[in-house]
């Protein structure tokens, strides 16, 4: 049948609508579907209508027995939070100003699940429990695998919540001179409860928990499958202060985004100082000789560091929060633009072990200052989750350290090129030269008395079969190395301002004068023996060459002496003496980390390190048979 224009038009009209209405249930058939799968549809429908369009729900519909749980919330909170309350995302902190006398409450809801991000966030659970196992005793225990699904489920519903706090900024002094206080901590009230929305002093002492800020920084953990309501209170604050308080607040499932540690020892060493500068270590990094963990550690630089001069009161109250030290301290070895002139950082391996650990080197200090080190870490400069969640910040126990007097007489010496153990304060004179001279002065001369012991030991059978040999247990590489750490103690003492009355320190060079021209008192000389050892260096090439005048020797530790006896051949005639012997005193000290940095070792610090554990052990060692007297 031929189809009139007419007919024929209508029907391609009708073909194209066919096709477009095909094309329509191609395209949207999932409504269709999804209102046949809610079984109880009706609330599930009126919760969604509920939503305002421009705030979209990001959780999934996939499992009804778990989505109705979070419905109720999901709405009033993620939706529209209460004026003035602050809704908080996991691990994404707020910065909030709190004003004197107030109370500001953030509501942290746990993250909730939709597709991909549920098998994401399953993932991340069980990696959360692994990570936990310690912590959370008990709850992976009697599990079984089948079970494993439903009860991720049910953590899911229930899980630990971290809160974490730090105080960026606090009310400064109006007038700092006649200010002795600090101004006051900040407080967190936490509260799960439906009755209690915001927390604070005035709310139900039963319905939360108060924990005070310490130093700056506050943190919390609590179990709870609803969500937590979190008010950061600021105290009433005197008229001798000014200006609001900042803080930085973070909920986490994973773990606190901001933490500090006030409880183990600090994981900051302070090795040396001299007049204006000081050298910090952080612990061994690693203990693997795995030389590509070893690589991989050294090409990386994990920690920052804070210094503040303690007479200045600006950080007090902030030194365990990260934003708060990076506001208010003087020095940091942060690659954020500030004073990082005054401190350099890098990897080292020196010290016993040769493990990796981050130096820190100053430059730029006052005279006879004391500081303060806090060392840090900074997550989000990192991307490797490390004990903080995923950007977060850690801080760690503050370190004391000080600087020496203005004599200038102590330089500290670093990277030297044979005695490479080395890096403290030297006897010294500002007119010698710089650190570099210095260091080639004392390296030198130790190289030389090297080159001479070498000539010897090379008459010594090293390589001889172990029925010739010196002895079974040492070899010659034994012998060098003792050889090299006694050498480098004794030709490059370690030196201490003289006004240090510490009982174990050796006076030197009393009669000569300091850098300054100043002598020492009558009075203080005629208190000193007058005799060779107070008289002069042990080395008399640094009085010639260098005339540091009046300083203190910390002396080698003579356990270094007695491994060098230990470790090579009779024949090479060493000897040490013994405590009280002729030749003890005024050459060697005892170490003892009950008081401080009694002796001077091959990676010694003011601290104990390794090293003092090993040096120890050295000392049980010493035979009997120890004669002559070995020294300058
Ligand atoms: C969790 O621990 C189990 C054994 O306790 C181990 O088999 C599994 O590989 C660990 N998973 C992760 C992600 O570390
Ligand atoms: C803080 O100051 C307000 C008035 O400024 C006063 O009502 C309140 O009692 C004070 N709180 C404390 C703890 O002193
Ligand atoms: C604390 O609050 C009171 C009352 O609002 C105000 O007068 C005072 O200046 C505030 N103090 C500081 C340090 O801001
Ligand atoms: C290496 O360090 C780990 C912990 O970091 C410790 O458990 C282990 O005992 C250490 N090994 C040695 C040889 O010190
Ligand atoms: C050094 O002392 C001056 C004056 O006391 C002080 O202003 C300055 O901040 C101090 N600098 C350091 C790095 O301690
Ligand atoms: C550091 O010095 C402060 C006083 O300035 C003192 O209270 C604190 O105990 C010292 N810390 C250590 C570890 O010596
Ligand atoms: C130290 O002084 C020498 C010259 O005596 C100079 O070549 C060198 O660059 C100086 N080093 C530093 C770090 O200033
Ligand atoms: C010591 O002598 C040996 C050869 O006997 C030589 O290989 C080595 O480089 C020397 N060491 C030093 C530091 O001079
Ligand atoms: C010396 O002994 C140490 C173990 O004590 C060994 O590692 C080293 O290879 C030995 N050196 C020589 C040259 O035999
Ligand atoms: C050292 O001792 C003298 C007198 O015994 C004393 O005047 C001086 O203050 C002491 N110096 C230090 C730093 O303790
Ligand atoms: C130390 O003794 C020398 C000679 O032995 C003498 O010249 C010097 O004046 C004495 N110094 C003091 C401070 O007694
Ligand atoms: C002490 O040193 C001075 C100057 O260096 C010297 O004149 C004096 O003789 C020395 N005294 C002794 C006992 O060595």
């Amino acid at each position: 049948m031929q189809l009139s224009p007419l007919q024929s038009r209508l029907a391609a009209s009708l073909v194209a609508s066919c096709l477009l209405l095909l094309l329509y249930l191609f395209l949207f058939p999932p409504n269709f579907a999804l209102a046949a799968e809610l079984t109880p549809p009706i609330p599930l429908v009126l919760d969604l209508d509920g939503f305002d369009s421009s705030n979209p729900p990001t959780r999934s519909l996939v499992d009804p027995t778990y989505e109705p749980e979070f419905a109720p919330f999901d709405r009033s909170i993620i939706g529209r939070a209460p004026a003035g309350v602050t809704s908080l995302t996991n691990n994404e902190p707020m910065s909030m100003n709190v004003d004197n006398g107030t109370t500001q409450v953030f509501v942290f809801a746990l993250p909730g699940v939709s597709g991909r991000a549920a098998e994401k966030d399953r993932l991340e659970l069980r990696d959360d429990r692994n990570a936990s196992e310690g912590r959370d005793a008990g709850a992976g225990a009697g599990e079984h695998q089948e079970d494993e699904e439903r009860d991720l489920t049910r953590r899911q519903a229930s899980r630990t919540v971290y809160i974490s706090a730090n105080t960026c900024q606090q009310p400064q002094p109006v007038d700092p001179s006649k200010t002795t206080s600090d101004p006051p901590q900040l407080t967190l009230f936490v509260s799960t409860s439906k009755q209690n929305q915001s927390p604070g002093p005035l709310a139900d002492p039963a319905s939360q928990r108060v924990i005070a800020f310490e130093e700056g920084a506050v943190m919390y953990s609590l179990t709870s499958n609803s969500e937590v309501y979190i008010g950061v209170h600021a105290p009433n604050v005197s008229q001798e202060f000014s200006g609001v308080y900042n803080v930085r607040v973070a909920g986490s499932v994973d773990n606190y985004y901001y933490s500090y540690d006030s409880q183990d020892n600090a994981d900051l060493i302070w090795v040396d100082s001299d007049s204006q500068g000081a050298l910090l270590i952080t612990h061994d990094l690693t203990n693997s000789s795995d030389p590509t963990v070893i690589a991989q550690i050294m090409s990386t630089e994990p920690y920052v560091l804070f210094a503040h001069n303690t007479q200045d009161r600006a950080i007090n109250g902030l030194k365990y929060s990260f934003c708060g030290l990076q506001n208010y301290a003087q020095i940091a070895a942060i690659k954020d633009g500030r004073r990082t002139d005054l401190v350099k950082t890098s990897m080292t391996r020196r010290g016993q072990g040769n493990f990796p650990k981050q130096q820190f080197f100053f430059s730029g200090l006052n005279s006879s200052s004391q500081y303060i080190g806090i060392l840090a870490k900074d997550g989000s400069a990192s991307t490797k989750r490390q004990t903080t969640a995923a950007g977060g910040t850690e801080v760690f126990k503050p370190t004391n350290f000080s600087t020496k007097s203005d004599h200038g007489n102590c330089a500290l010496i670093v990277d030297l090129a044979f005695c490479d153990q080395v890096a403290y304060s030297v006897p010294s004179n500002p007119s010698f030269g710089n650190a570099t001279k210095l260091a080639n002065f004392y390296d030198t001369f130790a190289a030389g008395m090297y080159s001479n012991f070498n000539k010897s030991l090379a008459q010594i059978q090293c390589e001889a079969p172990s029925s010739q040999r010196y002895s079974l247990a040492r070899n010659c590489t034994d012998c060098a190395a003792a050889y090299k750490d006694w050498l480098c103690s004794v030709t490059i003492p370690r030196c201490e301002d003289f006004s240090n009355n510490a009982s174990y320190l050796q006076p030197r060079a009393i009669s000569q004068p300091f850098p300054n021209g100043q002598m020492l008192d009558a009075a203080t000389l005629a208190s000193l023996p007058n005799t060779t050892s107070f008289n002069s260096s042990r080395n008399p090439l640094i009085d010639q060459v260098i005339s540091p005048g009046p300083y203190r020797e910390v002396l080698p530790c003579d356990d270094l002496c007695y491994k060098l006896v230990q470790n090579c051949p009779a024949k090479l005639g060493f000897g040490c003496p013994l405590p009280n012997q002729i030749g003890y005193q005024g050459n060697y000290a005892r170490h003892d980390p009950s008081s401080g940095l009694t002796c001077n070792f091959p990676g010694s610090a003011h601290f104990p390190s390794a090293g003092a554990k090993a040096i120890v052990s050295w000392g049980l060692l010493v035979g009997a048979v120890v004669a002559g007297i070995l020294g300058f």
